[in-house]
């Protein structure tokens, strides 16, 4: 290791500053007097130790990344430089950054001169700290480093696609994937979401292909770039944690929805996706009046080829999504409001920690229901609430008691074993508790002021409690009493004070489930071609209670019934398909196989692939052959997100 000069001197300063309240963005907010668009905001150190970064940003933090890189589609890299602007506490003398898996060519500063580098042991999880030496710092100066760098070819955040695994069959495509900590395979910085950072680009590319990150684009069109290649550039003015920087790269056309909402896409499903995301304009608009201004510019998505592991991703103003939503009738649209919500709760108000993940996805649910509310109606909502709850009661009752707490440690551990529906769907009944002991108006006008007051800080567990007491629970004493905060955020479970959403309008659904399931009924008397979508998950949710060849579990003719009755085979919307191909596979009904080697053969989703994989593995010698099978020629064609999920199932073929 780099021996550390001017460090003792520069944390004694740091202290005798009081904590860093010199810097903008660090401490706790203290509301509307802070500028609106901090420089940088890294997570104080005295209340959000992120275990998962090796930055010590309360010495040095980057504030501003500039990324010049080219993609070879060939040598499957990106390589160039990325150059980062740091402040720091006077005397800081170096910078930790994280990398994982990245080939570093050297480090210099801004005129060129060499600087002193060195990487540390990697970590499996972490990857490698990277700390660069410069000269000390004066107060208040920025210093500029370069560091010249290439990815690998397997690098965890970058999935390059073959022709064949586009639509298009023609040509190749690129994607990032940079949550929770996957940024550093692809860009050395500091990657941790208390981190802001401001970004710019220039991304050089064959011709033949455009370039999209999560920024301003400011060359529509590209520019000549040397032989075969243009460039494209962009540019992030607003500070954020570095997993929000994203970049697709592929034969992609646009389509407008309204004038700040639009779609990316290969040009052969651009119409699809249009018409299927038109929602998004007046989902914008919805957010807006509800939480406040959007203030990111334009909101687009990039619709992706089918091994996107993820639904969505909230990178800023461009949402990336899995073509799977594309269901032709607008039914899965939800996970647009999902990702949407996100410009607000994550993208604006941003967990400082993975282990308070919470604070970005349970807000998210919340928010992305209320939206789901303004467009579709109550019903509507309800209903996704209803299924959230089922899906979480699922989960929880496979999760050690410690797992689900909102407040989590996750020192030593991937974040993305904080990836449960505790953070989302327990996280979002907490608000609507809290919504319905307060009522709608005084929750949303603290919620809405919640936004605003800490707009692109980094939030903690702490803090919110903090504000939520300040704010809108004031010195109530019953009112604390009544909303068991304490409990919800770290006690297991659910506390006393939930109630269960209750849909009346899924009641003909309970009732054909009963009859079908428990009472045996025939298939034929299931009122499915009139039931949307949320309608069919619910009826396909339905589980045996006991073991196999119990009372409640389903014979080969009734699931044959079932299959052919609701035509099942030919369904085309992934939700239904995967919760039929779940009953069909805990059943090891045989006739289904075919059908699942398909699904999981044609797009790499996480959330479908990993629980399929799962439940053919615990049905022994019937599953895991199958599994073993399907999987061998399933995988090269999935992203290092999910073979790394499923690998840990399946192992590797
Ligand atoms: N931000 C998440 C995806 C994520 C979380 C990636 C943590 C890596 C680590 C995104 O907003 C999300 O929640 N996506 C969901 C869809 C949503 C509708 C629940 C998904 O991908 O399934
Ligand atoms: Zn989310």
């Amino acid at each position: 290791m780099i021996r550390t000069f001017g460090l003792v001197s520069a944390l004694a300063l740091a202290t005798a500053l009081g904590g860093c309240a010199s810097m903008p963005g660090f401490g706790p907010s203290s509301g509307s007097d802070m500028p609106p668009l901090p420089a940088s905001a890294a997570a104080p150190a005295e209340y959000a130790r992120d275990t998962h970064t090796y930055a010590r940003p309360e010495i040095a933090h980057v504030r501003h990344v500039a990324l010049d890189l080219t993609a070879d589609f060939q040598a499957r890299t990106l390589s160039g430089t990325a150059s980062l602007d740091i402040n720091g506490v006077p005397g800081a003398d170096e910078i930790v950054l994280d990398v994982k898996n990245l080939d570093i060519r050297n480090v210099t500063d801004a005129a060129g001169a060499p600087l002193q580098y060195e990487t540390g042991a990697n970590d499996p999880i972490k990857g490698q700290p990277l700390t660069v030496r410069f000269p000390a710092l004066t107060a208040g100066e920025t210093r500029r480093i370069v560091v010249a760098y290439s990815t690998r070819p397997d690098a965890a955040a970058l999935q390059w696609l073959t022709p064949s695994q586009t639509a298009g069959g023609q040509k190749p495509y690129l994607f990032s994937q940079g949550q929770a900590i996957l940024t550093r395979t692809w860009v050395p910085t500091q990657d941790s979401p208390g981190i802001r950072q401001t970004y710019d680009a220039r991304i050089a590319a064959p011709e033949d292909l455009r370039v999209v990150m999560s920024a301003q684009q400011l060359t529509p069109e590209g520019e000549a770039a040397g032989p075969g290649l243009k460039a494209w550039r962009f540019r992030m003015t607003n500070p954020v944690p570095p997993y929000l920087i994203a970049i697709g790269v592929g034969d992609l056309a646009f389509a407008a929805i309204d004038e700040r909402t639009g779609v990316f896409t290969e040009p052969s499903r651009l119409e699809a996706a249009r018409a299927e995301l038109a929602p998004t304009a007046d989902m914008v608009d919805a957010a807006e009046r509800l939480y406040g201004p959007y203030r990111w510019g334009r909101y687009d998505l990039l619709v992706l080829p089918p091994s996107f592991p993820f639904g969505g991703m909230e990178n800023p103003r461009l949402t990336f999504a899995t073509p799977t939503i594309i269901a032709g009738d607008q039914s899965l649209v939800s996970l647009v409001a999902h990702e949407l919500a996100h410009s607000w709760s994550g993208n604006l108000v941003t967990n400082a920690t993975w282990n308070d993940m919470w604070l970005n996805e349970g807000f998210t649910v919340y928010f992305e229901n209320r939206i789901m509310e303004a467009l579709y109606g109550r019903d509507r909502a309800l209903m996704l609430a209803s299924l959230g709850w089922g899906d979480l009661q699922d989960e929880m009752a496979g999760l050690p008691p410690a797992d689900t707490r909102l407040h989590l440690d996750l020192e030593g551990r991937d974040p993305d074993e904080g990836l449960t529906d505790v953070a989302y769907e327990k996280g979002a009944a907490f608000l609507f508790t809290i919504e319905r002991i307060v009522g709608r108006e005084r929750f949303d006008g603290w919620l809405k002021g919640y936004f605003e007051r800490n707009a692109f800080r980094p939030m903690t567990t702490e803090l919110f409690l903090r504000d939520i007491r300040t704010h809108l629970i004031a010195g109530d004493a019953e009112l604390e009493r009544q909303l068991m905060m304490d409990a919800w955020i770290y006690q297991p479970g659910m506390p006393s004070n939930w109630r269960p959403p209750v849909s009346g309008a899924f009641g003909p659904v309970d009732a054909a489930a009963r009859a079908f399931f428990a009472d045996k009924g025939p298939a034929s008397a299931i009122p499915w071609a009139g039931w949307s979508t949320q309608e069919r998950q619910r009826f396909l949710a339905w589980r045996p209670e006991g073991a196999q060849g119990g009372a409640d579990w389903l014979t080969a003719a009734q699931l044959a019934d079932l299959e052919s009755s609701l035509n099942l085979r030919d369904e085309g919307n992934a939700e239904v398909l995967f919760a039929w191909l779940q009953i069909a596979v805990q059943h090891r009904y045989q006739p289904a196989v075919p059908t699942l080697e398909h699904f999981l053969t044609t797009q790499g989703r996480r959330k479908f692939v990993l629980p399929l994989f799962t439940s053919l593995w615990a049905e022994g010698d019937w599953g895991r052959p199958i599994a073993r099978r399907i999987y061998a020629q399933a995988r090269p064609g999935y992203h290092p997100v999910t073979t790394g999920s499923v690998d840990a199932v399946v192992g590797r073929p």
